[in-house]
C-alpha cells in the first residue's frame, strides 16, 4: 500500500545552523577500531600514509568527517598518554582492561591520532582521562599538544617530531564519570569536574572546549546535579544513549536476521532520543537559559549481540539497511535539536558497534550506515528550516511508530535539502510538502533502500546496498510530493 503524508516547509522562518560536528565520528581503543581498522603500521602491505590505513582515510573524507573523538570511552579512563609518546618501539604493551584484555602496544598514540584527524582533514576531540588519574597528568598533556613555548613538554614534543602545537577543538573531562569512568555520583564528579577544569587553562594556547560527562540516556538527576553544581566548569555536557532491539544488555538483539518485529522494536527504541534530548535541555535551560552549553550525544547508535565466532568483547556487529535508516531518523531528531545539539559523534568509525567501515585484512566494505552519513553531507552547517510533518503510523506487537521522520535546511550553497527516513518495513509513503514561498522547478536526490531489510554489505565482496539516484519526486506550484519507498533514506535537492 502507499501512505500518505503531508508536511509544510517555512523556508522563510530559519533556525539555527545544523553544526557539522553534529556528523561527528567516535574511536576507540577497542577491538578493530584502531588496530587493524585505522592503524597498520608503516611496513604494513596494506597502503597506508606513516601507518594510517589509505583507503579508510579516502573513505572518512568523502563523508567529510568534521570531528573524532579518542581514545575512548572507557579506555580513557585508564589511559596513559605517556605511554603512546616517542619511539614506538620503546612504548610500554599494556592490558587493555576494558576490552578483552587485548595488548594495547601503545603504537597508535597523541602523535598517531593527530595526524590521522589531519589526513582526513577533520578536528580532534581528546578524552581525558579523569576516573584514574590526576589534573597534573591532564594538564601535562594540554600542554605537550597545545605549548608553543620553549618549555620542556614543549620540546618534548619537538623532540617527538611535532613543530607546531596542534589545535584540539574539543576535550572530554572523563567519560561515562557515572559508570566505568569512577563510579561516581553526580555531586561527586561536579566537584572532580570544577578541580580538573582548575587546571585546564583555556585561553591562547588552549581554546578547545570542555566537555562534562553527561547523563546516561534518562538519568535526569546527573544533568541536575551538574547543571546546578558546575555549569561554570563546562562548555557542554555529554550524553550518552546506545540503541537495543530489547533494551535488554543480557540479550540485545542480532544485527542480521531479525524479524519484522524486531525492526518495529528497534526504532521504538531509538526514537527515545527525541524525548531524552528534550527532557536533558529542558534542566539546561533553567540553568542556561541563553544555551551557551552544548548538549553533546557524543555515543550514540546501536549495540547488538556481537557477530557469531568473533570475541564477545570486540563489539563486532554487521551493520544493515536498518542501521542507515535509524541514522537518518537520529539525524533528523539532532536537526531538530541544533540549538542545543552541537555535536555528536556515532559509535563507533571502523569495525565496532554501528560502524561506518569494516575492515578484513586489507579488504574493506562500507556499510549502509556510511551510506546515510554520506548521503546527509549537504546539512553540514546548513541553516535548519522548520519542516512540519504529519505522518501515518506503523504498528507491530503493541509497539507503534512514526512511518517517517523528516528535516530540511538550506545548505551553504543556498539550496534546500530535505531529509527523510520511512521507517515503514512494508509500506511506501507519499509524501505531500507545501513548499510556501519557494520557487524551486526542480528535485533530485538519492535513495538508499534494499529488498532485505538487513541488506548490508561484506568486506572483499560486491556492494550490495548503496545509493542510487532517486526519481520518485514531482515539484510545481508550490507542491513537492516526493514517492519515498518502504524502509528507506531519501536526501532530495531543489533547484
Ligand atoms: O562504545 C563502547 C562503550 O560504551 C564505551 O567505551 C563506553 O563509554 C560506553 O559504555
Amino acid at each position: 500500500a502507499t501512505l500518505q503524508a503531508k508536511a509544510t516547509l517555512q523556508a522563510d522562518k530559519p533556525g539555527p545552523r545544523i553544526n557539522r560536528n553534529l556528523y561527528g565520528q567516535f574511536s576507540e581503543h577497542l577491538g578493530g577500531g584502531i588496530y587493524d581498522g585505522i592503524w597498520v603500521g608503516e611496513n604494513s602491505p596494506i597502503p597506508n600514509v606513516r601507518g594510517i590505513r589509505t583507503d579508510v582515510v579516502e573513505a572518512l573524507k568523502a563523508i567529510k568527517t568534521p570531528m573524532v573523538r579518542w581514545p575512548g570511552g572507557c579506555f580513557a579512563d585508564e589511559y596513559l598518554w605517556r605511554d603512546g609518546i616517542g619511539p614506538r618501539d620503546q612504548r610500554p604493551v599494556r592490558k587493555n582492561n576494558w576490552w578483552g584484555g587485548a595488548a594495547e602496544t601503545n603504537a597508535f598514540g597523541t602523535h598517531e591520532f593527530m595526524d590521522f584527524v589531519e589526513q582526513i582533514g577533520a578536528e580532534a576531540y581528546i578524552s581525558i582521562n579523569v576516573g584514574s588519574s590526576t589534573p597534573t597528568y591532564m594538564r601535562e598533556w594540554i600542554e605537550y599538544m597545545t605549548s608553543p613555548g620553549q618549555d620542556t613538554l614543549a620540546r618534548e614534543r619537538r623532540k617527538n617530531g611535532r613543530d607546531k602545537p596542534w589545535k584540539v577543538a574539543l576535550w572530554g573531562i572523563g567519560n561515562e564519570s557515572w559508570g566505568c569512568g569512577g563510579n561516581m555520583t553526580p555531586e561527586y564528579y561536579a566537584n572532580e569536574l570544577r578541580r580538573f577544569g582548575s587546571f585546564f587553562h583555556q585561553g591562547e594556547d588552549n581554546p578547545g572546549l570542555r566537555v562534562a560527562t553527561g547523563p546516561n540516556s534518562d538519568e535526569t538527576r546527573w544533568t541536575e546535579v551538574l547543571m546546578k553544581d558546575a555549569s561554570q566548569a563546562m562548555d557542554a555536557l555529554s550524553l550518552h544513549y546506545y540503541t537495543l532491539p530489547t533494551g535488554d544488555w543480557k540479550t540485545k538483539g542480532a544485527a542480521i536476521g531479525f524479524t519484522q518485529q524486531e525492526w518495529v522494536d528497534t526504532f521504538a527504541q531509538t526514537l527515545k532520543m527525541d524525548d531524552f534530548i528534550k527532557r536533558h535541555s529542558a534542566i539546561m535551560d533553567t540553568y542556561d537559559p541563553k544555551k551557551r552549553v552544548g548538549l553533546y550525544v557524543d555515543e550514540w547508535g546501536t549495540w547488538y549481540d556481537v557477530e557469531k565466532g568473533t570475541n564477545p568483547s570486540y563489539l563486532y556487529q554487521q551493520n544493515t539497511l536498518r542501521d542507515a535508516v535509524l541514522a537518518a531518523a537520529n539525524f533528523n531528531i539532532f536537526h531538530q535539536h541544533a540549538d542545543r545539539v552541537r555535536m555528536t559523534s556515532v559509535a563507533q568509525t571502523i569495525n565496532v558497534l554501528q560502524a561506518m567501515i569494516l575492515t578484513d585484512g586489507g579488504k574493506m566494505a562500507l556499510t549502509p550506515t556510511y551510506h546515510a552519513f554520506k548521503m546527509y553531507v549537504p546539512f553540514q552547517d546548513a541553516t535548519s528550516l522548520p519542516l512540519e510533518l504529519t505522518t501515518p503510523n506503523f504498528s507491530a506487537g503493541g509497539k507503534t511508530i512514526p512511518a517517517i521522520n523528516a528535516s530540511a535546511a538550506r545548505a551553504k550553497d543556498g539550496r534546500i535539502f530535505i531529509g527523510i527516513a520511512n521507517m515503514d518495513p512494508q509500506d511506501r509513503v507519499e509524501l505531500d510538502i507545501d513548499l510556501g514561498a519557494v520557487k524551486a522547478k526542480a528535485v533530485s536526490g538519492e535513495v538508499l533502500t534494499a529488498d532485505r531489510t538487513d541488506a548490508h554489505n561484506v568486506p572483499g565482496q560486491p556492494a550490495t546496498i548503496a545509493p542510487m539516484p532517486y526519481s520518485g519526486g514531482r515539484i510545481g506550484q508550490g507542491r513537492l510530493v516526493l514517492d519515498i519507498p518502504a524502509k528507506s533514506v531519501v536526501v532530495v535537492r531543489l533547484d
